[in-house]
């Protein structure tokens, strides 16, 4: 392991020792097998390669001040895969195998868990996909599904430092009825146009909307959308986008705070009304947003007018943080303590 400066940490690939695999043929998962390679051996014709069957999952392993390891909420992320496999009809990863693979990803790789107070993490991507050969259109019969671990620094440069995001009109990432509630390459493929141009005119991000209307916000590249209005918390309800677990922890947390929460459809035309605006996810953590440019009708949103994250956002983003590193009780039950 080289010397790795885990305050610099980028969001990015960084090998690690070891990574864990199954295969699921004849109805049946293999036991998990850990390899040090990070390449697989793929059929040609494999589903996962021409037709996108395929489902990932992204979650955090965060070293404690007790120097221990946690793992945040791992079992929504395993409900979530097997919500993404049915929506593109795959081989489901039992929650039991999906425990057992994480947990042995995280373990092997335990000195690239981050230290505790470096701000990064380790990110660990779960990945299922077919495998079995097929050339007319139908789901495989064969399936892998594969751990990988990598460590992390903030997806959004800078960490928590208001961002600028651009609307999007001219690219939908999901239609209703479509993907977009399940975690499946084909979206981020998707949403590849809309992002390049977005960096290329020095924008973190996009924020798409409903792909019917045009009026709705849905979400914010790989990452739920939130606004603050008062002592409200509110944040889209819409068939296309990711149920950000992220999000649904935020919910909660502000719930405990004493604020109302309202999951709904936010109109475009709310975003001036907002008194913060920011961006939630496992990559994101809490982004805030401090400008919004809308190129249909070059209005431009502006929150964090001193430069600083809204004071709400930074008390949802310290409980979280808080509660995922240990420092405070984990009222939620949320965390998972590695032995
Ligand atoms: N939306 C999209 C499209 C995502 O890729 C992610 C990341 O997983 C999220 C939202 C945030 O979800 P979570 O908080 O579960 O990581
Ligand atoms: C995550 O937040 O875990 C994600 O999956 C975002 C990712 C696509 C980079």
């Amino acid at each position: 392991m080289e010397n790795i400066n885990w305050k610099d940490l980028s969001f990015g690939y960084i090998k690690t020792d070891y990574n864990v695999r199954t295969y699921y043929k004849d109805g049946k998962w293999s036991e998990p097998e850990v390899t040090d390679s990070e390449y697989l051996n793929i059929h040609i014709a494999a589903t996962a390669l021409h037709y996108g069957q395929e489902a990932f999952e992204g979650m955090k392993a965060y070293r404690g001040k007790d120097n221990k390891i946690r793992l945040f909420r791992w079992k929504e992320n395993a409900r979530r895969l097997i919500n993404s496999a049915r929506g593109v009809i795959m081989a489901e990863v039992p929650e039991e195998l999906f425990r057992d693979e994480i947990f042995k990803a995280v373990k092997l790789n335990e000195k690239y868990v981050p230290p505790y107070g470096s701000g990064a993490s380790l990110y660990i991507r779960p990945l299922l996909f077919g495998s079995g050969a097929e050339v007319g259109v139908s789901p495989a019969k064969e399936y892998t599904f594969m751990v990988f671990v990598t460590p992390v620094g903030p997806y959004f440069k800078g960490g928590v430092k208001p961002v600028s995001m651009m609307i999007c009109r001219d690219v939908d990432r999901a239609a209703p009825k479509g993907t977009g509630i399940f975690k499946v390459g084909g979206n981020y493929a998707a949403s590849l146009r809309a992002i390049v141009k977005a960096r290329d005119e020095n924008y973190a991000n996009v924020i798409f909307l409903d792909a019917k209307e045009k009026k709705y916000i849905d979400e914010c590249g790989p990452a739920n959308f939130f606004a603050i209005k008062g002592n409200t918390y509110i944040t889209p309800k819409s068939e296309t986008i990711l149920r950000s677990i992220t999000n649904k922890s935020l919910v909660e947390i502000a719930e405990n705070m004493g604020m109302k929460v309202e999951r709904r459809p936010v109109h475009l035309d709310e975003l001036p009304g907002f008194d913060e605006v920011g961006a939630c996810g496992t990559a994101a953590v809490i982004s805030p947003i401090g400008k919004i440019f809308d190129p249909g009708t070059n209005q431009v949103f502006e929150y964090c007018k001193d430069g600083n994250p809204g004071k709400v956002q930074m008390k949802l983003y310290n409980k979280l943080t808080a509660i995922q590193v240990g420092d405070e009780p984990d009222i939620f039950n949320w965390i998972t303590v590695l032995d």
